[in-house]
């Protein structure tokens, strides 16, 4: 199978690039390096450095490589970046998806395109379901919400093409951690604990999260890159067993040795991020690594 994996030099990007090349699948990665990295790439894949807001770039790695399937994760992720850069956020969260869907739909293509359980805001009502209402704060108190609003015009977007005929596939992978997470002050929680001295706790550490080891994760894309008959269909690919944030950086103090601090809240944080999983009957899905087992692999 001819796989185009944008975002394939990130996180989730790469160990997805891993697994289809190593069942032997063709593989080109499309990504502009902005947060991913060449190094992460496997050398059997071909990499394309481009953006996927120029549909120029599109067109040239295109060109010389029709896809059968495209895996769209390029996007700007990174929990401080949502405010920061909002603007940003939006522009390539939403103008990449539509030059993705584009050129899926030219070349009859399947998509799968990646949501994220913060398309559903701050809603507390759990565990969050395909019918569950998206739910954002006032845009005047903060702009944390341009990520999640943007994932869920994404997923807007997949759906109406899917009414036109596409074969869309929607993953929602909540929280994953895993060798390469990013780590830095614009990183992701698990990885972000792992390097920091002292750890942060922000606000008073009770919210929740669903953490999901990448391997589990990456199982459940493959089946979802596989499977007939799953267009319009979205899937949370996330564990159910949740952790608060101060017990989550009790477990990594104890781990690496290191102090624990509290830090400001960050804005428009969820309370908890619950998966359900009902959906994931057709896929036959759920995470099999428990929180202490993928720890105890990032050592
Ligand atoms: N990691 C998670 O837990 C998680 C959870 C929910 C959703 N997602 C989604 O999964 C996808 C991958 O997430 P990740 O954690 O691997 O993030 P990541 O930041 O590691 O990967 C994103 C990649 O996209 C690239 N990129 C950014 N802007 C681009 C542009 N304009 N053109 C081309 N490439 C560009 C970056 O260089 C990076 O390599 C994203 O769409 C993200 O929103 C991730």
């Amino acid at each position: 199978m001819r796989v185009l994996v944008t975002g394939g030099a990130g996180f989730l990007g790469s160990h997805l690039t891993d697994a289809l090349l190593g069942r032997g699948d063709e593989v080109v990665v499309f990504d502009d390096l902005s947060r991913g990295s060449v190094e992460q790439i496997d050398n059997r894949a071909k990499f394309e450095q481009g953006d996927v807001r120029l549909e120029s770039d599109w067109e040239r790695i295109c060109s010389d490589f029709v896809p059968d399937v495209i895996h769209h994760l390029a996007a700007v992720n990174g929990t401080r970046r949502f405010h920061n850069e909002a603007d940003l956020v939006v522009d390539v969260n939403i103008n990449g998806t539509r030059n993705a869907l584009a050129m899926a739909k030219r070349f009859a293509a399947r998509l799968v395109f990646y949501s994220s359980p913060e398309s559903f805001g701050e809603q507390e009502s759990m565990p969050l379901s395909n019918d569950s209402n998206s739910l954002f704060t006032p845009a005047h108190l903060h702009q944390r919400h341009s990520y999640g609003s943007s994932k869920h015009i994404g997923e807007l977007l997949c759906q109406f093409e899917v009414r036109n005929g596409l074969d869309v596939r929607i993953a929602r992978p909540f929280n994953a951690y895993g060798p390469r997470l990013h780590g830095n002050a614009d990183g992701q929680v698990v990885a972000m604990m792992m390097q920091a001295n002292p750890i942060v706790v922000h606000g008073n550490g009770q919210q929740t999260r669903s953490l999901t080891w990448v391997g589990d994760i990456i199982d459940g894309l493959l089946i979802l890159t596989d499977k007939d008959e799953l267009n319009g269909q979205a899937f949370n690919l996330g564990s159910t067993e949740e952790v608060t944030m101060l017990e989550l950086a009790q477990r990594i103090s104890n781990l690496r040795g290191v102090e624990i601090v509290f830090g400001e809240p960050n804005l428009g944080d969820s309370k908890r991020r619950l998966p359900d999983l009902s959906m994931n009957e057709s896929i036959s899905w759920k995470a099999t690594t428990t929180l202490q087992e993928g720890l105890a692999q990032l050592r």
